[in-house]
């Protein structure tokens, strides 16, 4: 795997001011989080599971009363920058550099004509993909569709049938990982880039992806963090993927994304160069 410096070139050009403007607002490394959602208890070994279960028990519990348990945050600049990190507030989880990606993966779709729309597979709040529709709006795009598919409930709980999920605990966290749809879609309209080509795909992805109403792809976003959205997203979409076009995975850090992306590109014969981005994302370009 190699290593690229996929910083963008920075100027004094509106576009270019508008982005990193976007880039700061989404991440919030503008403004800064003092606090955020208390992700999990730090406990290891046998006793985590429970008092996770406790956590999330508890937490559904005060949401009632609008409260919610957070911890108190020295913020940051190195996390925008890497992402990772659980955001009280900002649109995305994603950091600058997997953003920086994005960019970088439209700019040589649009140079190079590639034909085929947008589409990120699991939005959470939809940063990452209100980032997608800036840089489209950005750089004079108005034909591409963008789509966001998510369940917008949060993560499934592991099918038996996938080895590498079992265990998974996402869904345990969905108390902060589910982000209703009106809720999205209403964070995209805040940042004025809601139109009839932003297109939402709700359900789980093996019921939402096989049929699709997308005929090309020329970027595909997967972050769904567990096997089975991997491996879904990849046996529904890649397909599509036009040549020119990039694959982006968020997760390869998680053992049970990579598994599924490293199985589906050994099946696949694929072997176009896995590209790191940050610690945790890599991405391709389809030959
Ligand atoms: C890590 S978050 C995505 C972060 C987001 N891209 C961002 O910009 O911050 C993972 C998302 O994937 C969704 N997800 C994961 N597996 C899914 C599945 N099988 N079907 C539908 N949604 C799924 C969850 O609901 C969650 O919103």
């Amino acid at each position: 795997m190699s290593c690229l410096s996929l910083r963008v070139p920075q100027s004094n050009d509106a576009s270019r001011l508008y982005l990193d403007l976007m880039k700061g607002c989404l991440t919030r490394s503008i403004f800064g989080e003092r606090y955020r959602e208390l992700r999990r208890p730090v406990v290891v070994g046998k006793r985590a599971r429970p008092v996770w279960m406790i956590h999330t028990f508890v937490a559904a519990l005060l949401r009632r009363w609008n409260l919610e348990i957070v911890e108190r945050v020295a913020f940051d600049d190195a996390d925008c920058e890497e992402g990772g990190r659980w955001p009280a507030e900002a649109e995305t989880m994603v950091g600058t550099r997997r953003l920086d990606n994005i960019e970088y993966c439209i700019r040589d779709i649009l140079d190079n004509g590639v034909p085929g729309d947008l589409i990120e597979t699991g939005v959470w709040r939809g940063g990452a993909s209100i980032y997608m529709l800036a840089v489209l709006h950005a750089l004079g795009d108005a034909s591409r569709h963008v789509w966001m598919a998510d369940s917008f409930a949060g993560l499934p709980k592991p099918d038996a049938r996938n080895a590498a999920d079992v265990g998974d605990i996402h869904w345990m966290l969905n108390h902060v990982l589910a982000i209703p749809l009106a809720e999205v879609k209403a964070n995209v309209e805040k940042y004025g880039l809601l139109h009839d080509r932003v297109h939402f795909l709700k359900g789980w992805f093996n019921e939402t992806l096989p049929n699709a109403p997308i005929d090309r792809i020329a970027l595909l976003r997967l972050d769904g963090d567990m096997y089975g959205s991997t491996m879904d997203a990849l046996q529904n979409l890649y397909p599509k993927l036009a040549s020119g076009g990039f694959c982006i995975i968020d997760d390869y850090a998680l053992t049970g994304c990579r598994q599924a992306v490293d199985e589906f590109r050994s099946r696949n014969h694929i072997t176009e160069e896995l590209i790191r981005i940050d610690h945790s994302a890599v991405f391709w370009k389809r030959c």
